[in-house]
């Protein structure tokens, strides 16, 4: 088992270069199985994710070639329709987004239930499974599996309205509408930088998609997509959390590679903590010389501000002066990791979907489990930002996100390294309770 070794409390100077987007990444590559030739992508970021489902896009029988370790060819012209094994969707949430791009390109999918991060709370599908029957496709829920088979073998275009706004279920009902017969209308779309990209991947090869971006998608389904090259935009993201370990360490550092429209919902906030934003082409320089301030936060779809930093501002918020309150309105307990904080001398009080956080004046080091994808990127910030040393196990979720977590923070002065640990020794800790 491997650890993130840390040794926090010094302030972060360097430069950090973003990496291609993992929610763009995760929908675009099942996106590639639609297109009957070779498509090329570029930017994509080197995580877990992007592995796992590469190698169930190559049990399908796509050929997957690597041009450098950014940039793949996919080619799906032989691929054949078959079943999504649990083994492979319970490791990776976004595993779902086959059943769309299966159903667009086959008319038919068989895809095991998805699994990723666990919120503590449930993670439906309904808005999904909504919109594919919709679109004239029979779904069934079978012990673990969605089964499901368009009437006729083709997806026929129709108008949806989602009853939540959902990324997800936006995206998915795109790909099975992108190769539909007739024209589909997804009303309450949800309008994050990831959707407008899948939109945009998916018309370079062919497709006829507009409004991506808006809350009103057009897709008029086309009989084939037949190739071409595309590169994935930057991580807003992960270039937000770069910003909260500044925030929290304090320093200068300039983020290269991203898209400042991206950022404007989270580059407000972090002025208002008192964070200097310099926007610089296609790079922020972002620096924290005096104190950091409390403000409040609500998370919102987006152009709001995004659920995905949320932990990772809640770590920035820990160390400021005064009181914050973090609501978040897209996941109703999404608030585990503060449990952790607390073992670092942060004073949070959480209920439900909000918690209350009392800036200290300093965290100290500590041993730390992620729970999840952003809360083990918000154990880093802390980490950083902490006197003394930190440990932070179950690291494999941050892997599923953030390329070169390690070589990144070392461009900016961290001081961190990881550790083998044998299984058994991490049993024997977890056994002494
Ligand atoms: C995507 O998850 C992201 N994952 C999440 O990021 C992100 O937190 C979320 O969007 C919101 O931005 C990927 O893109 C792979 P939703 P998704 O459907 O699509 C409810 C990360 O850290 N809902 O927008 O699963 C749902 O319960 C990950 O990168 C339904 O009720 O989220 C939630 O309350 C974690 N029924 C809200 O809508 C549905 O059918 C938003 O969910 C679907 C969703």
């Amino acid at each position: 088992m491997t650890k993130y070794i840390v040794e926090g409390g010094r302030p972060l100077f360097g430069e950090i270069h973003i990496s291609g987007a993992k929610n763009a990444a995760v929908a675009i590559i099942p996106a590639a199985l639609m297109v009957s030739g070779p498509c090329r992508i570029e930017n994509i970021p080197q995580i877990s994710d992007v592995a796992l489902l590469l190698g169930i896009l190559q049990d399908l029988g796509a050929k997957v070639r690597f041009m450098n370790p950014h940039a793949v060819e996919i080619d799906c012209s032989r691929l054949r329709n078959g079943r999504v094994p649990y083994e492979s969707a319970r490791r990776c949430r976004a595993s779902y987004y086959m059943l769309g791009a299966l159903l667009g390109r086959f008319g038919a999918a068989d895809v095991a239930l998805p699994g990723g991060c666990d919120f503590g709370g449930t993670r439906p599908i309904d808005q999904h499974l909504k919109g594919f029957r919709a679109l004239g496709v029979q779904v069934d829920t079978q012990s673990g599996f969605v089964i499901a088979e368009a009437a006729g073998g083709r997806v026929k275009g129709a108008n949806i309205f989602l009853d939540k706004v959902s990324v997800g279920a936006t995206i998915n009902i795109m790909l099975a509408a992108a190769l539909a017969d007739g024209m589909t209308v997804i009303e309450n779309a949800a309008k994050e930088p990831h959707i407008v990209d899948v939109a945009n991947f998916l018309n370079s090869m062919g497709a006829n998609i507009m409004g991506a971006g808006t809350d009103v998608i057009k897709v008029r389904g086309v009989d084939c997509l037949s190739g071409g090259s595309y590169s994935i935009i930057p991580d807003q993201i992960e270039a937000g959390t770069y910003m909260a370990a500044v925030a929290a360490c304090g320093g200068e550092i300039r983020i290269c590679n991203i898209i400042p429209k991206h950022m404007d919902c989270i580059s407000a906030k972090m002025t208002e903590m008192g964070v200097d934003i310099e926007e610089i082409d296609d790079s922020l320089l972002v620096s924290r010389i005096g104190p950091l301030q409390r403000t409040n936060i609500k998370t919102m779809p987006y152009p709001g501000f995004p659920t995905d930093m949320q932990p990772q501002i809640a770590a920035a918020l820990c160390l400021a002066n005064g009181t914050s309150v973090i609501t978040d309105s897209v996941w109703n307990s999404r608030f585990r990791y503060t449990d952790e904080f607390k073992r670092m001398g942060a004073q949070i009080q959480v209920n439900g979907n909000l918690a209350i956080i009392e800036g200290v004046e300093r965290l100290s080091g500590a041993q730390l489990e992620a729970c999840d994808l952003r809360a083990g990127a918000a154990m880093l910030i802390t980490a950083l930002a902490a006197q003394g040393i930190s440990e932070i196990s179950n690291v494999q979720y941050i892997e599923r996100g953030y390329e070169d977590v390690i070589g990144k923070i070392r461009s900016i002065g961290g001081s961190i390294r990881a550790l083998e640990f044998p299984e058994e020794e991490q049993l024997a800790v977890g056994n002494a309770g």
